[in-house]
């Protein structure tokens, strides 16, 4: 049997974050095989990474036995390639994207799928056109905080939704690879980078909402933190977003949602349910969300079964969403 053949594109921490957990999975399904890896720093691809909440080793590996490639079009017209990783700047997704679709290789992107909303409209009509899979990885649909709630709205378990607020808060993040993601025009600010986590939620939780205001801050950088309400038919959802803050500030994920029956919390990923009852924690299954990401993806791409969780088309419900916040928060 021919192993598919597959390439990582962007090798900083996502890059590197989604190569170990490949390796694992290489060695278990034993029908594909990581042939080349593209970064423009080829001194970096053997170097450990900090990120804001892990740290990334690279010991042990021998990267000998891969092609390494500093520009990603020399390496698609020199290997056969079936799939592909891309954890590059975002500013890059669009155009690496397209590319490799078009020389026939279906694409795993990080989030956020792009920086405007032209170039995710551009992905979606490359994808259905070549007919190759697309797939954007929002880690928080597959961690076990959101699936809880997912699974509580799903199977009725606490009543209606009837209210909602999400925030997520960080330090200023000053790690990525030459500083492109305090660049608007790279990353798109706070609002694309890391408020589309929960806007993400928010549109897969309860689909697109019906309208949405925003006030966004610029003090220190732009878009560096937004104040975000969202209007459903029987439903108020708010978001906070800031990565404005002081770096010995720790990172910090939180939501709360009111049911008819319960009122539920997480912090940092801590699940506490309120009743009339009483309250308690429930038993999550500790689930790794980057992995399962990337077993979904390679369960479509390998073995043509459909996307469960990460639709794109969702995704881009997302993206309009956040598209629409930045033009309210230039006002
Ligand atoms: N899912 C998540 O929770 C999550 C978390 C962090 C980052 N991300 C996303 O992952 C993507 C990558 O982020 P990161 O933190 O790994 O960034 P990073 O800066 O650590 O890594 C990017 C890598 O791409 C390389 N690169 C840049 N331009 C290139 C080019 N033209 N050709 C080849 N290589 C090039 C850089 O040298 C660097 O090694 C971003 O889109 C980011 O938003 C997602």
């Amino acid at each position: 049997m021919d192993k598919k053949r597959y390439a990582i594109i962007g090798f900083g921490g996502l890059g590197k974050t989604h190569f170990h957990n490949l390796m694992k999975i290489e060695k278990q399904r034993g029908d594909m095989e990581l042939v080349a890896i593209c970064n423009e720093d080829l001194e970096a691809i053997t170097q450990n990474v900090q990120l804001n909440i892990t740290a990334v080793s690279m010991e042990n590996f021998d990267f000998s036995k891969y092609n390494l490639y500093t520009d990603y079009k020399e390496m698609l017209a020199k290997e056969k390639l079936d799939f592909v990783f891309i954890a590059l700047p975002s500013f890059l997704h669009c155009e690496v994207a397209v590319y490799c679709m078009e020389q026939g290789a279906d694409v795993y992107t990080e989030k956020p799928m792009a920086i405007t909303l032209e170039q995710c409209n551009l992905m979606m009509e490359t994808a259905q056109r070549t007919g190759k899979k697309l797939m954007v990885g929002h880690c928080l649909r597959f961690t076990d905080e959101y699936v809880f709630i997912k699974n509580a709205i799903q199977n009725n378990t606490y009543g209606k939704p009837i209210k909602a607020e999400f925030s997520r808060k960080s330090p200023i993040p000053n790690w990525s690879a030459g500083g492109w993601l305090l660049n608007e025009e790279k990353s798109g600010g706070c609002l694309v980078d890391m408020h589309v986590h929960d806007v993400d939620m928010m549109v897969w939780l309860f689909g697109a909402p019906e309208e949405v205001q925003v006030v966004t801050s610029h003090q220190m950088s732009s878009f560096e933190s937004a104040y975000a309400i969202y209007r459903y038919p029987n439903l108020s959802v708010s978001i906070i977003a800031d990565w404005g803050i002081q770096s010995s500030f720790p990172f910090e994920a939180k939501y709360a949602i009111t049911f008819e029956d319960a009122y539920i919390e997480s912090v940092n990923g801590k699940v506490t349910v309120y009743t009339n009852e009483g309250k308690f924690e429930p038993e999550l299954p500790g689930v790794d969300p980057m992995y399962d990401e990337v077993v979904e993806f390679l369960n479509a791409v390998i073995d043509g079964k459909p996307f469960k969780t990460a639709d794109v088309n969702s995704v881009k419900e997302t993206m309009k969403v956040v598209f629409r916040e930045k033009e309210l928060g230039k006002a």
